[in-house]
């Protein structure tokens, strides 16, 4: 191998180190499908929020957060995770009955799951997991203890 044939292939080696490094750190984004927040030094999922500046806790009584439903039930929060877990398509809260309903409910679908999580209704084989919540002034934590 002469000098030009070297430098060539450590160039075509080197653009193709920086190519696959940039394909896997460079496509960051805040968007929903990013992991749930974290307590650094941890995995374990821990967020904390004003709940008076989300509007669809305020006027609906749920919201989704960080892949995590939480729903008003009296003075209390409840939070699981937010997809159903037979599909994984988005749960809802019923105020009314006190539970999530999976927002699928044709044929097929219907799944619902009590407020301890726990699946009532349809297909879903398992129950929600759970996440802890804690109330502090307007600041609601919620986390993995
Ligand atoms: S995805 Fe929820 S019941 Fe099918």
């Amino acid at each position: 191998m002469d000098r030009k044939q070297f430098i060539r292939t450590i160039g075509l080696g080197t653009g193709a180190i920086v190519f696959v490094t940039c394909v896997g750190g460079c496509s960051g984004s805040d968007s929903e499908d990013d992991p749930a927040p974290t307590t650094p030094g941890t995995t374990k999922l821990d967020f904390t929020f004003d709940v008076t500046s989300d509007a669809n806790l305020v006027n609906n009584g749920w919201t989704i957060r960080n892949r995590v439903i939480i729903a008003r039930s009296g003075n209390n929060y409840l939070a699981y995770q937010s997809n159903c877990t037979h599909q994984g398509n988005p749960l809802t809260y019923n105020a009314g009955d006190n539970n999530f309903p999976c927002s699928q409910q044709g044929p097929d679908h219907g799944s619902v799951f009590d407020a301890n999580g726990v699946r009532i209704a349809g297909p879903a084989s398992s129950n929600l997991k759970k996440y802890s919540t804690q109330i502090n002034g307007n600041n609601l934590r919620v986390f993995e203890p």
